[in-house]
């Protein structure tokens, strides 16, 4: 059972917050799909705190997505205390402290994965964090900086020690990026060191993977990035499957074009046409993949700017693929 705050789950499934991936459309899908908690994308405390237009903008979040977590990342204390007030007023169920990213400019700076070489400063900036706000918050880290370093166990009982609800381990090192092998064996060990909820995070694309990240570990919750954009339908199948050990959903193109079109319709009550037409076109080699002749309407995809065209060119596809299979089946 996971319990932060006043959040109650068992089995919980998290959409993972992912840069220009987690915004309010997606998460809003991803929940109609079973998510159980949904985090925004990172916000940058320098911005909140210069009350950059774009960076506030990442903060909105929508009733119908609840519970959802703010994340927020910086490397001072100062401005990250100040960030999680700032989002506290957006009135999220958690704020959540990024000490994973792992991109130069960032963890470098002693932020995002760079707090894992600064064991101390990590703590004081979460300790900061949990006595400035009146909500629950959690920390998304990894396992250490690179293999010779991992520190996880130590990490994991000073985030405890300073007050945070729950900790997410994405299972990889700081410089395996997003890339090679997770390694879920430190969710147990961490688990035997800790009260708080851990929750397990990196390597998991399927529903299969969710029930064997369970088993395997006996994680207080799987969060999902990478797996949610190719298949935002994930936390329904893997419900399924832990549930009642079957999938019944059929993968079909036509199931798919329906989920992506209905995905950018949501895209387009936020922003203005071309603007929500451009946000999802990262979307369409997921939608597409395995598909047959798959990569020339994806060049068309990526020329049209309306929604009408859109549909248009997914529907004349549907009907190729249709008449393919027919004559594969004759
Ligand atoms: C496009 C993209 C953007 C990401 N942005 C963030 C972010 O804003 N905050 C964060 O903590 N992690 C971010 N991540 C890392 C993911 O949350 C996750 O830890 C990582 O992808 C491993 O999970 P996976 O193997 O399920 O993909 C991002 C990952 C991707 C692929």
């Amino acid at each position: 059972m996971l319990k932060i705050g006043n959040i109650q789950i068992k089995n919980p499934l998290l959409l993972a917050p992912m840069e220009d991936v987690t915004n309010l459309a997606f998460r809003k899908l991803c929940k109609e799909f079973g998510a159980d908690i949904v985090y925004t994308e990172f916000v940058n405390s320098d911005g909140l705190i210069r009350d950059n237009k774009k960076t506030y903008k990442k903060l909105e979040i929508s009733d119908d997505e609840r519970p959802v977590g703010i994340q927020i990342y910086g490397g001072n204390l100062e401005p990250m205390v100040e960030a999680a007030k700032i989002a506290e007023r957006k009135n999220p169920e958690i704020i959540d402290i990024n000490a994973g990213c792992w991109v130069k400019k960032i963890a470098n700076r002693g932020a995002g994965a760079g707090l894992l070489r600064n064991p101390d400063y990590m703590q004081r900036m979460v300790e900061l964090i949990v006595k400035s706000v009146n909500l629950p918050v959690t920390v998304k880290t990894r396992i250490g900086w690179d293999k010779d370093s991992i520190n996880i166990i130590e990490i994991a009982k000073r985030i405890e020690d300073a007050g945070a609800s729950a900790i997410t381990i994405h299972c990889r090192t700081r410089c395996q990026g997003h890339s090679g092998e997770p390694d879920w064996s430190w969710i147990p060990k961490v688990k035997e060191v800790v009260k708080i909820p851990v929750i397990l995070n990196g390597g998991v694309y399927t529903a299969y993977d969710v029930k064997k990240a369970f088993e395997e570990t006996n994680a207080d919750g799987i969060m999902i990035a990478r797996g949610a954009i190719e298949r935002p339908w994930i936390f329904m199948e893997a419900k399924e499957l832990l549930e009642k050990g079957t999938i019944s959903l059929i993968d079909t193109p036509e199931f798919r074009f329906n989920v992506a079109l209905k995905h950018l319709k949501y895209e387009l009550k936020i922003k203005e046409t071309k603007a929500a037409i451009i946000t999802f076109r990262k979307f369409w080699s997921g939608y597409l993949k395995g598909l047959r002749n798959s990569s020339k309407v994806k060049q068309e995809l990526m020329k049209l700017t309306e929604y009408a065209p859109i549909e248009d060119l997914l529907m004349k596809y549907l009907e190729e693929l249709r008449k393919e299979s027919e004559i594969n089946l004759v």
